[in-house]
């Protein structure tokens, strides 16, 4: 495994003169960072020797190094997600990938469905910690000590400094946004009126499929983690209603630019 990650990572080496410290999972929500970006180089997942193949409808699948307001990032666009069908191993492969690469800090985004009754659609909420409700665990199997911990600590897997940070900028533009715990399941179905409510009593205040084992991996490589989700459907008590993937697209859509910015800033704060 770790021989595939280095190949992996000795590639990507060869396609950028770059040498960022900051990876950026585009997910639903901050795909539009993809246009901020001064791209030095795109490469499809198809052309990285050991990567998975996206195959979600709005997830397009590639690796693009360049800068942000000058500073130099790794973004993937488009992440593989474990009800596709790829093992935990394979989700999380770009994450040991980056690391190897010598990236130091992750910032993902996501789309899910409210749990706390506060929330609104279109609400924006800073992860601030996770549940892990995937009935299985990236980390499972023997552990490449070269690597990380066998037994990894997650008390702060969301660092509270970048949150902070976060915060501050959300602030000065006057965009209103949620703290929360998000809670990672599998899917692919979106939950029923009892699952929503038995998230929510767990403690969970937005319920998604994906960013947990990339959390995991990322914790487990003591890489500096940042979370970030679009409210697009709302699980609380009273308010459920249908949800659709296309509805998710679309109010994640009409926050992105939003969510845009505050990344977009926060990239100091690494
Ligand atoms: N549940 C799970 N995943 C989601 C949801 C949801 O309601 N909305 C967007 N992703």
């Amino acid at each position: 495994m770790l021989e595939k990650i280095k190949t992996t990572s000795d590639y990507l080496k060869k396609q950028t003169g770059l040498s960022p410290k900051i990876g950026i999972i585009l997910g639903t929500g901050i795909g539009g960072l993809a246009k901020e970006i001064e791209t030095e180089v795109t490469i499809p997942y198809t052309d990285i020797p050991g990567f998975p193949i996206s195959t979600v409808e709005g997830h397009t699948g590639a690796l693009i190094f360049g800068t942000i307001n000058g500073i130099p990032v790794m973004a993937l666009q488009g992440r593989f997600h474990f009800y596709e069908g790829y093992s935990m191993r394979e989700v999380t492969f770009p994450i040991r990938v980056m690391k190897v690469f010598g990236i130091e800090s992750l910032i993902v985004s996501n789309a899910s469905g409210g749990l706390n009754p506060d929330y609104k659609v279109g609400d924006i909420m800073i992860i601030t910690d996770h549940i892990n409700m995937f009935g299985t665990n990236p980390l499972i199997g023997r552990n490449k000590d070269e690597l990380g911990p066998r037994f990894p600590d997650m008390s702060e897997a969301y660092n509270k400094q970048i949150i902070n940070r976060a915060l501050e900028i959300a602030k000065k533009h006057h965009i209103k946004v949620k703290q929360g715990v998000y809670v990672g399941t599998t899917g692919p179905t979106f939950e029923t009126p009892a699952e929503y409510n038995f998230f929510r009593t767990i403690g969970g205040d937005a319920v998604g499929m994906s960013t947990v084992p990339e959390v995991i991996v990322a914790r487990h490589m003591n890489m500096t983690c940042f979370g970030i989700s679009i409210i697009t459907d709302s699980g609380a008590p009273g308010q459920i209603t249908e949800v659709t993937h296309e509805e998710v697209q679309e109010v994640a859509a009409s926050v992105e630019p939003m969510m845009t910015l505050i990344v977009k800033e926060l990239l100091d704060a690494f």
